[in-house]
């Protein structure tokens, strides 16, 4: 029998890629301004080159990749995640992405194989196996290729509202996105920037069943008291030229 769904998952964000791909895929699918392909046109060439986008999801990040390289390689962990975008792909008839089951602790390509390695909003935040990801993004990328992780800046989990989110047990000291900015910039060498994006929801409904869905009931609250619509995200850009 199928269990109901519940009104929110309280961050259980493996719980989401697992039993709610769909709820992920319909939240990063809000548009933003400026998308993700916008910044990174901005800052990197990829132009021809072929990419590996590591954690991709239902797909959204190597979709937007495609759209301005020769060939975009997803890995991803989660079967679920990882079918709903080779559906996705198929219905948009995209052709220059593949996507391969994977992990980025271990990953299943030749030494210096891609131009580039990419990782947008990578769930990876246990200090070793961040330092074990960053060297495997490195060991396939070719010399003179970029390696980029994109993902929340410190202090800014939920993006605006984190402060409703995290409410009491509010960080002071170093957060989970923290600890990634110190290991990838003190120990990898890693430079950064930061940028901001506004995603625009349609309606309050859209916000609370999507986003208030995966960040808690805490947002959901706060969403139907203020009816906003509207989330401010702060991003943090770290890459290495190998
Ligand atoms: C926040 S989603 C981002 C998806 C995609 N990059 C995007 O921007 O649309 C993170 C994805 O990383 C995947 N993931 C988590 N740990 C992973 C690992 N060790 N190796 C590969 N993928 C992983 C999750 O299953 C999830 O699909």
């Amino acid at each position: 029998m199928h269990k109901p769904k519940p009104l929110t998952i309280e961050n259980r964000w493996d719980i989401l890629y697992i039993e709610y791909p769909e709820v992920y895929d319909a939240f990063a699918s809000v548009p933003k301004e400026p998308t993700m392909i916008d910044v990174m046109k901005k800052h990197f060439d990829l132009h021809n080159q072929t990419i590996l986008d590591i954690g991709s999801g239902a797909g959204d990040s190597s979709f937007q990749l495609s759209s301005i390289s020769k060939h975009v390689i997803g890995l991803e962990i989660e079967d679920n995640m990882r079918q709903l975008a080779e559906q996705k792909a198929k219905e948009l008839s995209i052709t220059n992405v593949s996507f391969k089951k994977g992990t980025a602790l271990d990953i299943s390509l030749p030494d210096y194989s891609v131009d580039a390695s990419i990782a947008i909003t990578l769930p990876l935040f246990i200090e070793d196996e961040i330092r074990t990801y960053i060297r495997e993004a490195i060991r396939v990328t070719k010399v003179g290729g970029y390696i980029i992780n994109l993902g929340i800046a410190p202090f800014c989990y939920g993006g605006d509202l984190a402060s409703i989110i995290l409410g009491d047990s509010k960080v002071t000291e170093e957060d989970t996105e923290g600890v990634v900015d110190r290991i990838l910039r003190n120990e990898f060498g890693f430079s950064y920037f930061d940028y901001e994006a506004i995603q625009t929801y349609d309606s309050v409904e859209h916000i609370i069943s999507t986003y208030g869905f995966i960040f808690g009931q805490q947002a959901i609250d706060y969403i139907k008291q203020t009816k906003r619509k509207h989330i401010t995200w702060t991003y943090r850009v770290h890459y290495l030229i190998k």
